[in-house]
């Protein structure tokens, strides 16, 4: 029976982390000592019988950036190509040598901890209010309405086209700009790419869609261990919303990728980024290039903390197939805006499924 005794000697901490409406930091709770070998039902969501290979995990393509963005044509050429090919055949890539030091990542990284370890008083002051606050930290996905629970914190911010970011700890803002700033024009090379390889003009993806005043979202992903990693899971099986979400990981491995049918674990290399396509960008290309299922594993020893940067079109622009592709083929989906089509993600994601089904033309 869990007496009084019993609940009363939790630590403060813990009762602080527990909110009438349920625990409002997983990593405060896991730190409880209470917590040992089971967690709560609510937290039970890996689906038992999921397919997991190992066997492909050397087969995800490399993207060396630094080959996309020669001056030379031809070697500039061949690198779109891979970069095509990447998005066709995998839908997924990392990244080498793009120019960003291992030593920014790993002050963001650091920066972005400490952000995680202030108590959870000092980080009331950023509780997420919803789906178009600037700044947002919360535990689980941001849905009120979830029944089941996902083993991660997080904190969300706008950076782009406005530069919203926490006070503290100090010196997280100004690392965190010129990280955010230096994956924005990653981005955009990426989309120059894309754009070529689907043979457009290099700019026609970032003109259509008005990508230089486009969106762009810092989040912060903290995943205690959990003792029961074959239960619970940090993120479910989603795709992105915007072109490309990039990926970076304090060294601990957990994200998983959904490849013919089959999870496969991704064990990046040193200092590389991981590019996630998203559902805009299948969304531009008429369904060329397909946005990623990815979810996030547990381990029950390290905390894993990830940096998922994403980049999207401006909230307001309208969006749909990039006009010159429809002069040879017809369009796959609707258009709409951005932000609307991310409150349809929220509602689609309770009731689970591909939001990009909504807008597609049958
Ligand atoms: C995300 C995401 C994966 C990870 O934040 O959208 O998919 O491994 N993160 O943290
Ligand atoms: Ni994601």
């Amino acid at each position: 029976m869990a007496s009084i005794a019993a609940l009363s000697s939790l630590s403060s901490e813990h009762q602080k982390a527990r909110t009438s409406d349920g625990i409002s930091s997983i990593k405060t709770f896991a730190e409880s000592n209470d917590v040992v070998a089971s967690i709560p039902s609510s937290y039970h969501s890996l689906p038992p019988d999921d397919d997991v290979v190992n066997h492909l995990a050397d087969s995800i393509p490399i993207i060396d950036f630094s080959l996309l963005t020669s001056h030379d044509p031809q070697i500039h050429a061949n690198a779109v190509r891979e970069l095509g090919k990447a998005c066709q055949d995998w839908n997924f890539f990392m990244i080498i040598n793009h120019g960003i030091a291992e030593s920014l990542t790993e002050e963001v990284m650091k920066k972005s901890a400490e952000f995680h370890n202030l108590p959870l008083e000092e980080k009331k002051e950023f509780k997420d209010e919803g789906l178009f606050a600037p700044i947002r930290y919360g535990t689980s996905s941001h849905s009120q309405e979830e029944k089941v629970h996902y083993w991660r914190d997080y904190l969300r911010v706008t950076t782009f086209p406005e530069f919203h970011f926490p006070h503290k700890p100090s010196g997280f803002k100004e690392v965190a700009f010129e990280y955010t700033r230096k994956i924005r024009s990653i981005v955009r090379e990426l989309l120059q790419g894309v754009s070529e390889s689907l043979g457009l003009e290099a700019n026609a993806i970032i003109e259509s869609t008005n990508f230089d005043s486009g969106f762009q979202k810092f989040q912060v992903n903290l995943y205690p261990p959990c003792p029961r990693p074959d239960l619970a899971l940090g993120l479910p099986a989603h795709t992105d919303n915007g072109f490309f979400t990039i990926l970076a990981q304090n060294k601990i491995a957990g994200l998983q990728v959904k490849h013919d049918g089959k999870w496969i674990n991704v064990n990046p290399l040193p200092n590389c980024l991981l590019a996630i396509p998203g559902d805009q960008l299948e969304l531009v290309s008429n369904g060329r290039y397909k946005s990623i299922w990815h979810r996030a594993m547990l381990n029950d020893r390290n905390t894993r903390v990830t940096l998922a940067i994403a980049n999207g079109p401006p909230l307001e622009k309208e969006i749909g197939p990039t006009p010159k592709l429809l002069e040879e083929e017809e369009p796959l989906f609707k258009c709409i805006k951005f932000r609307d089509y991310i409150e349809l993600q929220q509602q689609a994601r309770c009731v689970a499924g591909r939001t990009l089904d909504n807008i597609r033309i049958t």
